[in-house]
C-alpha cells in the first residue's frame, strides 16, 4: 500500500497534477480569452472589409496574449508559451499591416493567429459539464 502511494505520487508529479494544483491566477487569462472570443472573428471580418479600426482590435488581442504568455510561463507549459508567442507576434503584425494598408498580409497573420486558438484549447482547455471551462 505504501509502495502504491509512492507510485501514485510519482505519477501525479509526472503528469503535472502537482503543477496544476499550484496553477497561477486565471483571472487575467480568462479576461483575455473572453476578449478573444468576442473580437477575433470580428477582426477577420474587419480585415476582409478593409476597416482600419481592425488595428485597435489587433492591439487589444496582442495584450490579451501577452497575459496568456505570462500565464503559461508560470504553468511551465512550453507549448502554451509558444502558441501565445505566435498569437502576440501575429496580432502585432496585423496592427502594422493595417496601418500600412497591407490587407493581404493582415489576413495571412489573422489566419496564423487564429490557428493557435484550436491548438492550445485542444491541449489546455477542458469544457466542463456546466458549459464553463477550466485550464488543464
Ligand atoms: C496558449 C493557449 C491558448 C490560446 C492560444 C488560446 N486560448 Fe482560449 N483558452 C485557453 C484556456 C486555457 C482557456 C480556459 C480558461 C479558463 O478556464 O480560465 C481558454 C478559454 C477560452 C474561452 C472561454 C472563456 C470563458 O471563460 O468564457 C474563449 C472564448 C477563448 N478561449 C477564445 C480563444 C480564441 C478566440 C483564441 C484565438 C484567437 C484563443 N482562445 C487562443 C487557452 C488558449
Amino acid at each position: 500500500m505504501k509502495k502504491f502511494a509512492g507510485i501514485a505520487a510519482m505519477f501525479a508529479l509526472c503528469t503535472g497534477l502537482a503543477v496544476a494544483a499550484k496553477a497561477p491566477d486565471e483571472t487575467k487569462l480568462r479576461e483575455g480569452m473572453k476578449l478573444a472570443g468576442k473580437t477575433n472573428g470580428a477582426l477577420g471580418k474587419k480585415i476582409a472589409a478593409k476597416d482600419a479600426t481592425a488595428a485597435a482590435d489587433a492591439k487589444a488581442l496582442e495584450g490579451a496574449f501577452k497575459e496568456s504568455h505570462k500565464f503559461f510561463k508560470k504553468m511551465k507549459a512550453a507549448d502554451g508559451v509558444d502558441w501565445s508567442k505566435t498569437a502576440t507576434t501575429e496580432y502585432a503584425a496585423i496592427s502594422k499591416a493595417v496601418a500600412a494598408g497591407k490587407w493581404e498580409d493582415a489576413a495571412a497573420s489573422h489566419k496564423k493567429a487564429s490557428a493557435t486558438c484550436m491548438a492550445c484549447h485542444g491541449a489546455h482547455r477542458e469544457k466542463l459539464a456546466d458549459g464553463s471551462y477550466k485550464v488543464k
